[in-house]
């Protein structure tokens, strides 16, 4: 093995010249496209890649530089994929927005997304234009310890789930709906994917429930069938989830093992011993399990609906211990999730998920406090989500592009709020539900600290306020607390600056607050909004940019639409 004794060359050569010669390019060449797929035994069309739904795993090691050449080839439409949790310091270009930080690609045309991957952890992948990633163009992103490193906790094998929900309406009737006055609303998931795989003719637990659906009756190779996940008694495996759901949040337990949280978001966790554990979209996590149970059966995997009043079935797979046979259903019952709307038992879990010993720790003080209340308003009789009173509409012009180059025109320049009226009673539905769009950025001057207050409030209707799992573009932040009702500058005593998770994803409770702290490091314009795919569809989401005076040249094919385009003509005309 000739590249292997090269790259181990390589490696003894980075310890003496302290480098980073060991990294590794990745190269990949993608196509996306519409193809025909049974994600839960139905036929439908999905956003696949390279003929595969889910998309391709991969797998790097911290410190690789990975190429993806991405072709679009959906007959009518633009793409772009973002690399959720990556932090693309110094490749803001490469974040795979449209709007934000590149056009979308045309149809027929390529764009290679060229970055670092640079902290170890679990990660996914995913388009972010349009509702795109409700239509399935999603897949996991995996990045190792470098050679030579170790992890702070040990395995024997490891598993990855990738879980999603899947409507049998197509995104584009969905976009429709939601877009339409009076609004319609997509209602529930038909069925809850894992791996891009669930059954929504048939419950591989038919025999426990007292529904009325059938028990499956698959042969193993169809599109739908449930991974099985093969083990050996008595090791440790370390299963990795990220979450990928358009709206459900999650609830997944394994039947008779208990798991221990080591990694949230890339970020690693003082071990959390759990018998179940929720999962909101845009969070991943590792969970240790060991098998120390009966080996002569086999164990059920769940995941289940929290959060909203669950009308889809739970998804569920099979933990097989070998030499156990595979086929042998479980002879339990699955695992029974918390009750959806025991937000008590939700904010108690969320609240016990603390940093590794030894982790980064937040900065003491804040330079700025952002104060963002999370709304559902109407704007002349269309629903929308409203930040602050502000609906984000994305503009024509992607912002790195029109903030890098000084084009005024491309975005509303009034500041938007930092806060909201001290009348607002968070309790009860708006007196006045009127709202307006918006498309202004919080500029965030360059390396000071950011402090973000997410205050949650009743929507529309009475007696209804919503999670919202935030995620953050291009940073981590410390999750420095949850508190009920409105935010008061007195909570701050109750911050947790201490051991606060690192994380990129974060949730709101009904009536509550989040509060979160960032450094403001990383030069770009970065999208901050809430992972659900209809909220954002609704407009609810900020931007933030710092330092875009120190990006670098943005590569042209990320400028080539709206008023960069035309000073990128301009320039070759002089
Ligand atoms: Cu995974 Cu902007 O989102
Ligand atoms: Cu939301």
């Amino acid at each position: 093995m000739g590249s292997a004794r090269v790259f181990l060359l390589c490696c003894i050569l980075a310890i003496f010249f302290h480098s980073v010669l060991c990294a590794k390019s990745r190269h990949f060449k993608w196509e996306v496209e519409y193809m025909h797929w049974a994600p839960d035994c139905v036929e439908a069309v999905v956003m696949g890649i390279n003929g595969q739904f889910p998309g391709p795993t991969i797998r790097a090691r911290a410190g690789d530089n990975l190429h993806i050449e991405l072709t679009n080839k959906l007959p009518t439409e633009g793409v772009v994929i973002h690399w959720h949790g990556i932090s693309q310091f110094g490749t803001p270009w490469a974040d795979g927005t449209a709007s934000i930080s590149q056009c979308a690609i045309n149809p027929g045309e390529t764009f290679v997304y060229r970055f670092k991957v640079d902290k170890a952890g679990t990660y996914f992948y995913h388009g972010h234009y349009g509702m795109q990633r409700s239509a399935g163009l999603y897949g996991s992103l995996i990045v190792e310890v470098t050679d030579g490193e170790k992890e702070p906790f040990h395995y024997d094998g490891e598993f990855n789930l990738l879980l999603s929900d899947w409507w049998h309406k197509s995104s584009h009737e969905q976009e429709v709906d939601l877009s339409s006055n009076p609004m319609r609303w997509i209602g529930e998931p038909q069925t809850l994917l894992i791996n891009g795989r669930g059954q929504f003719n048939c419950s591989l637990a038919a025999l426990f429930s007292n529904s009325s659906s059938s028990q499956c009756n698959l042969r193993g190779s169809e599109q739908c069938a449930p991974n099985i996940l093969h083990v050996l008694p008595n090791k440790t495996y370390r299963l990795r989830i990220a979450s990928s759901t358009a709206l459900a949040s999650l609830n997944l337990a394994i039947g008779n093992h208990k798991m221990t949280l080591v990694e949230a978001d890339g970020n690693y966790l003082e071990p959390y011993s759990v018998s179940n554990m929720d999962i909101y979209s845009g969070e991943t996590y590792s969970v240790l399990f060991t098998t120390d149970q009966e080996g002569s059966k086999n164990y059920w995997i769940s995941v289940s609906v929290r959060g909203r009043e669950p009308n889809t079935p739970q998804a569920l797979i099979i933990l097989n211990y070998i030499p156990t046979s595979a086929s042998n259903l479980p002879n339990l019952p699955p695992p029974v999730a918390p009750l959806w709307n025991d937000y008590n038992y939700s904010r108690s879990f969320s609240s016990k998920i603390l940093a590794l010993k030894g982790s980064p720790k937040p900065p003491k003080k804040h330079d700025r406090r952002i104060i963002l209340l999370n709304t559902q308003n109407l704007i002349d009789g269309y629903t929308k989500w409203a930040i602050n009173n502000l609906s984000l509409v994305l503009p024509a012009t992607p912002y790195l592009g029109s903030i890098r180059y000084g084009l005024n025109n491309a975005f509303d320049h009034k500041r938007p709020p930092e806060n909201f009226g001290p009348d607002y009673d968070v309790s009860k539905p708006a007196s006045n539900q009127n709202s307006t769009y918006g498309s202004g950025v919080y500029m965030l001057n360059f390396n000071t600290t950011i402090d973000v207050i997410l205050q949650n409030a009743n929507a529309l209707q009475a007696n209804v306020s919503e999670i919202h799992p935030w995620h953050l573009h291009g940073h981590d932040f410390w999750v420095l607390g949850y508190g009920e009702g409105r935010f008061n500058e007195k909570n701050e005593t109750q911050f947790n600056l201490k051991n606060p998770p690192l994380r990129n994803t974060a949730v709101i409770f009904p009536y509550g607050w989040t509060a979160l702290r960032f450094v403001a490091d990383n030069p770009g314009a970065w999208a901050f909004h809430c992972h659900i795919e209809p909220h954002l569809h609704m407009g609810m989401g900020v931007v933030f940019a710092e330092g875009v005076q120190h990006v670098k040249k943005i590569p042209n094919e990320a400028l080539a639409c709206g008023l960069t385009a035309k000073m990128l003509m301009n320039n070759v005309h002089k």
